[in-house]
């Protein structure tokens, strides 16, 4: 007969077990979930790594452009001769997330070398806020303004595909370029739209366009991705897009860039506000460039290095007089 204690000890070493596998099956189950599935993430491409020394010396490149900026000096390594300028054109315009977009890029920008930023304000005047954080930024730049006409400006209960966007302000940097810039050496220009995404690789890989190239574009057209389908001799043959792939050119504005020569020697090569509806890089490009002559970029147009990512508009219940009792405080500038 089993005496109460020994049915006590078989109780308490049942209970132990049974905790013990409950315990290595809920650890299995988190491994299995945690772990990355090796048909989506391929291993880590070593050549690519950046190193810690690396990453510190970048970090300071940029700290160092900015204490340069806020003591007046100028840069002295803004022009390394060997690389060719990159040019970037940002329209942008006043609302309540201008200041975040306009700060994100901006940081992303301070990191590359030979790089001037062309911003121009769909205002009627520059405002302080971007000529402020111009000041501040440490980078190269150039601030204009273009106002779009009335008959053109998107109302606010307008849906955002009505009236083509940064038409002026594109052309008014085109213009700034065809007064300024120096047509002896080396750029390459970029329309940066103010709520993209950007990575560093993006202009590595624009940087030594001899004609006009092309990459992919992630998170636009209602699709993953867009980019050039290339033919068997790595040459762009077509478009896989979301939207419209029989326009000559069926790529987004931060799909490309453009050597700066075909800009100056193309003089009238512009936007225009009567281009159909997702014409307008066609418009440009059609005017500078033929489909056979474009390079593509970025691993055979297989890496997403930029994205449309089109911010969320916040709603500002504040500034509505929606909360009771909060009283908008217009000094702080957001
Ligand atoms: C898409 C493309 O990504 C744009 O490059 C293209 O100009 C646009 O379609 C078009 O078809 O016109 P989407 O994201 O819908 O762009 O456009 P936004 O990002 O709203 O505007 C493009 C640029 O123009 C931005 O830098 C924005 O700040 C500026 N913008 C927009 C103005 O300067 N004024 C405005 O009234 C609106
Ligand atoms: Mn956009």
């Amino acid at each position: 007969m089993l005496s109460p204690r020994s049915v006590n000890i078989k109780s308490v070493r049942f209970l132990v077990f049974t905790a013990l596998v409950i315990f290595c099956v809920m650890l299995g189950l988190k491994l299995m979930v945690n772990l990355p599935d090796p048909g989506i993430y391929s291993a880590l491409d070593d050549s690519k790594v950046v190193s810690t020394q690396l990453r510190q010396l970048r970090a300071q490149v940029g700290k160092l452009k900015i204490l340069l900026a806020k003591n007046g000096i100028a840069n002295p390594y803004e022009n390394l001769e060997s690389l060719p300028t990159i040019f970037a054109i940002t329209p942008t315009h006043t609302r309540p997330l201008q200041k975040a977009e306009l700060t994100r890029i901006s940081q992303t920008f301070l990191l590359i070398p030979n790089f001037h930023w062309i911003i121009v304000e769909d205002a009627e005047i520059r405002t302080p806020l971007v000529t402020n954080l111009l000041a501040q930024s440490g980078l190269s730049y150039t601030h204009l303004n273009a106002e779009t006409p009335k008959e053109w400006k998107l109302l606010l209960e307008d849906p955002q595909w009505k009236k083509p966007r940064g038409v002026k302000q594109r052309n008014a940097a085109l213009q700034w370029l065809r007064n300024h810039a120096d047509p002896r050496k080396p750029a390459v220009v970029f329309f940066a739209d103010d709520d993209n995404t950007y990575s560093l690789e993006l202009f590595e890989e624009m940087r030594n366009t001899k004609t006009v190239s092309v990459w992919p574009v992630g998170l636009v057209g209602n699709v993953r991705f867009e980019r050039p389908i290339l033919d068997e001799h790595d040459k762009v043959a077509n478009w896989s897009t979301g939207w419209r792939p029989e326009r000559p050119f069926a790529i987004d504005m931060a799909g490309f860039a453009i050597n700066l020569k075909l800009l100056l020697d193309n003089p009238d090569a512009e936007f225009s506000f009567d281009a159909p509806r997702g014409y307008q890089e066609s418009t440009i490009l059609g005017a500078v460039v033929t489909k056979e002559n474009l390079e593509p970029k970025a691993s055979k147009c297989t890496k997403v290095y930029v994205w449309h990512t089109r911010t969320e508009n916040p709603k500002l219940n504040d500034v509505k007089g929606k909360v009771p009792g909060m009283v908008v405080d217009w000094t702080v500038e957001v």
